[in-house]
């Protein structure tokens, strides 16, 4: 019996930081774990750079952050045998899919899509044309996931709420597409919102964000990982007053990396009113510790990209296979061959 499929795009927009580990990558790398929620299933993951491409319009840039997602989850041990890892763009089958699917896709449904609605909002708020600024890979964005996720007949999606839409739509395409041809030719994929998708706090106590300037890249070099880690946001008390360890930053990050006993025994030093100079020397050996092995690999990939391509080429010939077999049924059906 053929293992259920869970699958789930990257896109290539920015340099790795800890908010993005935390709450993407490593759920995803655990996923197929003993225990795990889909322990028994095998896993699709890609870089999604197609998509990328209706924003990153500087190809050195679009290349490197490429690079720098795919040496990032290879450095941080994605589970080989089970998981197919490639590049969007290495599989030409998800373009005729997606061609396929413009021709059942209501263009109202477009139209509701969030992120275009929200584009389209902000130029009415400023006075400017509603499609300003619009290109046609924003608005056909959902298509093109929809094909992502159908041409695998994925069963489980893992995505951020904000993807559920999307998601939605590749459902609702399947079954339109299903009912048309009075065939089971797609199947009807399911989001699985990661509930531990938290909001990690960045270096002020917002959410970890780009676009906030305050984030903590995953393989900063230790002396610029001190830095950052200096620079987190504490409350005023002295050194000796007991601490409270819900509104930490400090502590919140601690916690991910530690184990049950290191954050009891953080919790106790906080009662006992550590320093936060100390509790910012705790986090960084903790930190520094943990990310010793994948800096060292990831240093290492990108530094030999051509190790990174030849992972990317060979998930992208298993890719190929199943999206061609899937595909191969769905032309037939639609062009009546
Ligand atoms: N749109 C997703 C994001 O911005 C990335 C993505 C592209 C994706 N294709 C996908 C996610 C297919 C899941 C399945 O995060």
């Amino acid at each position: 019996l053929e293992r259920p499929v869970v699958l789930t795009g990257i896109k290539p927009t920015g340099s790795i930081h800890l908010g993005n580990y935390l709450g993407a990558i490593k759920p995803a790398l655990g996923f197929l774990d003993k225990g795990s929620v889909f322990e028994g299933h095998q896993a699709y993951y890609f870089i999604a750079d197609y998509h990328a491409l209706t924003s990153v319009v500087d190809p050195k840039q679009l290349k490197q952050w490429t690079l720098e997602v795919a040496a990032t989850w290879m450095a941080l041990g994605l589970n080989e045998e089970q998981t197919t890892f490639y590049r969007q763009s290495d599989i030409p089958e998800l373009f005729e899919l997606t061609w396929i699917l413009n021709c059942v896709t209501n263009k109202g449904l477009m139209n509701r899509a969030h992120a275009y609605k929200a584009c389209v909002d902000q130029n009415v708020t400023g006075g400017a044309d509603p499609d300003e600024g619009i290109n046609m890979g924003l608005y056909t964005y959902p298509i093109l996931m929809s094909s992502d996720i159908l041409a695998f007949h994925a069963h489980w999606v893992p995505v951020g709420s904000d993807q559920l839409q999307h998601v939605e739509i590749a459902r609702d395409l399947a079954q339109t597409l299903n009912h048309r041809y009075k065939k089971e030719l797609l199947r009807l994929p399911k989001a699985f919102i990661q509930e531990h998708m938290k909001v990690i706090p960045g270096l002020d106590g917002r959410k970890m964000s780009k676009s906030y300037s305050n984030t903590i890249p995953l393989f900063a070099p230790p002396s610029q990982l001190k830095k950052l880690i200096a620079r987190i946001k504490t409350d005023s008390s002295l050194p000796g007053e007991p601490k409270k360890t819900q509104d930490s930053l400090i502590f919140t990050l601690y916690k991910e990396f530690a184990t049950v006993e290191q954050t009891a025994m953080m919790e106790q030093k906080y009662a006992e009113g550590i320093s936060w100079g100390e509790a910012k020397e705790a986090l960084f050996s903790l930190l520094d510790h943990f990310l010793q092995g994948p800096r060292t690999k990831y240093e290492y990939l990108l530094q030999h990209p051509d190790e990174i391509e030849q992972a990317l080429h060979k998930g992208a010939v298993k890719a190929r296979a199943r999206a061609g077999a899937i595909l191969q049924v769905v032309k037939k059906t639609v062009l009546g061959s």
